[in-house]
């Protein structure tokens, strides 16, 4: 029998045994979904804490169900290890590391080039190896396919190399890993096929494309389309201010348009670990190509140039009160960079809360999904909700909506609100300044 008929024989019967390496966001929905389809799965992480933590099972991410976790890992369906070792008897791996910015916005693919290098001695042909880390369009097949045929490996016979971009939308109720389609390319058709196999056997709809670029440039075009269209909505903001027009119900009304319109919402600044980032993998990748990514690299000065407009929001509306920035009791309403998640990663709310530092604010937050955050070697907490908060603070500033507050009741008790979000959609009062 061919290697690659074995390998397709061993996931059509779930027989193969499956790694996970890295287990956050991404890495822990996936690693969940193989174990409950009744695949062996070995999660990889070098977080020690998270290996802890699944073996006991102890879940950390919310879309992840706790006592589905427990009872996969009880079943020995679910393990966990930071030992890279056992990939000897692993037949297919997907890789999930984070792929961040470094220091200087160029991508960091560190994670993804030590992943791969602590896979590289342990692979027994035939394997499946899969990226789902986010990157720029190319990298599969310059950073994963030569290292590969290195080591001797013949790629769609001994090794079936594959890009798959992982779409999860962390809280998102409807839409889940099982849920969203899956786009598939591979280095050659026996690749695409094979990791088009494993996929579906625990994803509903499964989309090949013809190649590994394909599949990593279809992800970014997906996140460069939410932040130019943020970017755009932000700037509609912008312009409103000036002509004196309420942009929530711009777009609320331009949303009745039935066909050719998509609304985005403006905010405080991007964040997560995607939208704020992947559109810099590309437009990284097109300047090593002496090809500038215009649309890309404005929308990104746009939204970035969010915080600080909220800072003159804030300034302007405490100068209304004959107040400064300086010693004013200022609460942040929200530090998740978005509603009803405790993700605090890029959020914008990080950089207001710098700005009003700096100012010399007496800035305290709120935030029932982050009961604290690290910021200058201090440990911030966040403040008990009750009535006397809000009545004690100089300013309230909306940065995330959260479902569970109850804006009326803020709307009461504060002195001045400053919202961001349009949380207090449908109330009017003076004390509000809406973005
Ligand atoms: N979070 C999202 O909403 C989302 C959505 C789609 C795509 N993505 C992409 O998926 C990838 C992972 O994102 P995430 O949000 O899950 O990140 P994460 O930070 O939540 O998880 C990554 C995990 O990888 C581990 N890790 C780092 N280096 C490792 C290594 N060398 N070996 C083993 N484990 C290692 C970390 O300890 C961490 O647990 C990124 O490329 C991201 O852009 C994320």
């Amino acid at each position: 029998m061919k290697k690659q008929d074995t390998l397709l024989n061993k996931i059509n019967d779930k027989s193969a045994e499956i790694a996970v390496v890295g287990l956050g966001y991404v890495g822990l929905p996936l690693a969940v979904e193989f174990a409950n389809a009744g695949f062996n799965v070995t999660g990889i992480d070098v977080s020690t804490d998270k290996v802890k933590k699944i073996n006991k099972g102890q879940n950390y991410i919310d879309d992840v169900d706790d006592d589905l976790l427990k009872s996969l890992v009880k079943s020995g369906k679910l393990t966990a290890t930071s030992d890279y070792s056992v990939l000897k008897k692993i037949d297919c791996v997907s890789i999930c590391v984070p792929t961040p910015l470094g220091k200087t916005g160029d991508p960091d693919i560190s994670y993804m080039l030590s992943a791969r290098d602590a896979i590289l001695p342990y692979i027994k042909p035939p394997l499946l190896f899969v990226l789902e880390s986010t990157t720029y369009p190319g990298s599969t097949n310059e950073l994963i396919v030569p290292m590969m045929e290195e080591k001797g490996l013949k790629i769609g016979e001994d090794v079936f190399i594959a890009f798959s971009p992982e779409r999860v939308d962390p809280g998102n109720p409807v839409y889940q890993t099982h849920n969203t389609p899956k786009v598939v390319g591979g280095v050659t058709k026996a690749c695409t096929k094979m990791a088009s196999e494993l996929y579906g056997s625990v994803i509903d709809k499964i989309i090949p494309v013809s190649s590994c670029t394909t599949a990593e440039m279809t992800k970014l075009l997906e996140n460069t389309f939410r932040s130019i269209n943020i970017g755009l909505a932000n700037e509609i903001a912008i312009m409103c201010k000036y002509l004196n027009a309420d942009v929530w119900e711009v777009i609320s009304a331009a949303a009745t348009k039935p066909f050719g319109f998509m609304p985005f919402f403006p905010g405080p600044g991007l964040g997560g670990h995607c939208i704020p980032i992947d559109p810099l993998y590309l437009s990284w990748k097109l300047k090593t190509l002496d090809y500038k990514a215009r649309f890309i690299e404005l929308a990104d000065e746009v939204n970035s140039s969010m915080p600080e407009y909220v800072i003159g929001l804030i300034s302007d509306a405490l100068n209304d009160k004959a107040k400064s920035i300086k010693k004013s009791k200022i609460l942040l309403l929200g530090m998740a960079y978005k509603k009803d998640i405790d993700d605090l990663r890029e959020s914008p709310a990080l950089d207001v809360y710098e700005y009003l530092e700096s100012r010399g604010a007496k800035v305290t937050y709120y935030d029932p999904y982050i009961p604290q955050f690290k910021w200058d070697n201090k440990i911030v907490k966040s403040k008990v909700y009750n009535d006397k908060l809000i009545k004690s603070q100089d300013c309230v500033v909306v940065l995330t909506a959260h479902s569970n507050i109850d804006y009326k009741s803020i709307v009461k008790n504060a002195k001045l609100i400053v919202d961001t979000r349009n949380a207090t959609k449908g109330i009017r009062n003076k004390k509000i300044v809406k973005l």
